[in-house]
């Protein structure tokens, strides 16, 4: 198969919700393909809202070339396009693939999550060049182990848990901290881990209410008179109603359902947007520099359609067809959860 001409003109866009990482990731691609290719960057605006709608701007160096300690995109984001009914989808697509080709790009690159990655699929069974980056502080992304913006969010919950911990214990209260974690507890289980967590709640494993509670009061009876409590938003109980929780609401309903069987005062501190928000981390920077450069070399190749994964500590390009699929959950005998469980740390069960 002959080798397509080197690219000239690369769209990029930022889609999904944000995370540290994206103007670190934006800056190595544009900066190594500029090297590389001599090539013009052009970016488009809030995802692919911008690329449905044709908002896009040339991206020179002086644009990016200070932007890797920034947080958020300096291209917005949004998570338009990736749509409602199939109908919509279908009229999203063919309008990104024209603007595709009325800026005569050689090839996309997105950085996104679960949902950047099953719209990036579409757009590539549709004809057009694309590499994509994993980027979301879930970290629930099928086919790469790890994505940027996850590390920095560890960080934000670890700070809190250092904090909460110290008002805690002096109020001898419980204390649940909400992360967030709609369908996996990557975040749950680290922040939890590293922050000295006493029980953890995660979207995998249904928690039992009075396992919970007897937690809290084993603590008692060895003088510790309060407890953290990190529950992933997307927790359920194990007796949940069959349409579950809303996906955040875990430790509202613990605020609830807790105090009346451990008989301390409960506190509730939702972490939220916080732990997406601000700088990333010296790791989410370097994540995000690496893969953003190994796309850039992949530029050049004749078959596109691939997401640069991190496997076992180096970059592989995943095709987008095996990146489908639900959530990538923690599985029951992750690492995460074995030090949890033998560090005497309750999982709800
Ligand atoms: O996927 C990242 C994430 O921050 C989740 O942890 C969270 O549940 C969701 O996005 C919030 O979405 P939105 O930004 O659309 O409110």
């Amino acid at each position: 198969m002959s080798s397509p001409r080197p690219p000239k003109r690369i769209g990029i866009l930022t889609a999904g919700g944000d995370c540290q990482g994206l103007n670190a990731a934006l800056r190595a691609v544009t900066l190594a393909a500029m090297e590389q290719w001599d090539a013009q960057l052009i970016g488009f605006e809030n995802g692919f809202i911008g690329l449905e709608a044709g908002q896009c701007r040339p991206l020179h160096r002086p644009d990016v070339v200070s932007i890797i300690n920034l947080g958020g995109s300096i291209l917005g984001t949004g998570r338009g396009a990736q749509a409602v009914t199939p109908r919509d989808t279908e009229e999203s697509l063919r309008r990104c693939v024209a603007n595709y080709r009325a800026e005569s790009l050689d090839l996309l690159v997105c950085l996104g999550g679960d949902g950047t990655q099953r719209f990036a699929q579409q757009l590539s069974s549709a004809g057009l060049r694309l590499l994509t980056l994993p980027k979301t502080i879930d970290n629930d992304i099928p086919g790469t182990d790890t994505c940027f913006g996850f590390d920095s969010a560890i960080e934000v919950g670890v700070d809190a848990l250092d904090r909460l911990h110290t008002t805690t214990s002096s109020h001898h209260r419980v204390m649940l901290v909400e992360v967030m974690g709609r369908h996996a507890g990557w975040l749950a289980a680290a922040v939890g881990l590293a922050g000295g967590a006493d029980i953890v709640l995660l979207p995998e494993i249904p928690y039992d209410l009075e396992t919970v509670a007897a937690a809290v009061k084993a603590r008692g009876t060895r003088g510790r008179h309060y407890a953290m409590v990190v529950v992933a938003e997307g927790a359920q109980p194990a007796n949940a109603r069959p349409e579950g929780l809303p996906l955040h609401g875990a430790a509202a309903e613990l605020l609830e359902t807790l105090p009346a069987l451990t008989g301390l005062q409960t506190r509730l501190t939702t972490l939220g947007y916080l732990m997406r928000g601000g700088a990333p981390s010296a790791t989410d920077r370097i994540l995000a520099s690496e893969l953003g450069v190994r796309a850039s070399q992949l530029m050049a190749k004749p078959a596109l359609g691939l997401m640069l994964a991190w496997r076992q500590g180096a970059v592989v390009p995943v095709p987008l067809t095996e990146i489908a699929g639900p959530a990538r959950q923690v599985p029951p005998d992750h690492p995460l959860l074995e030090t949890l469980r033998a560090t005497g740390v309750c999982l709800g069960v």
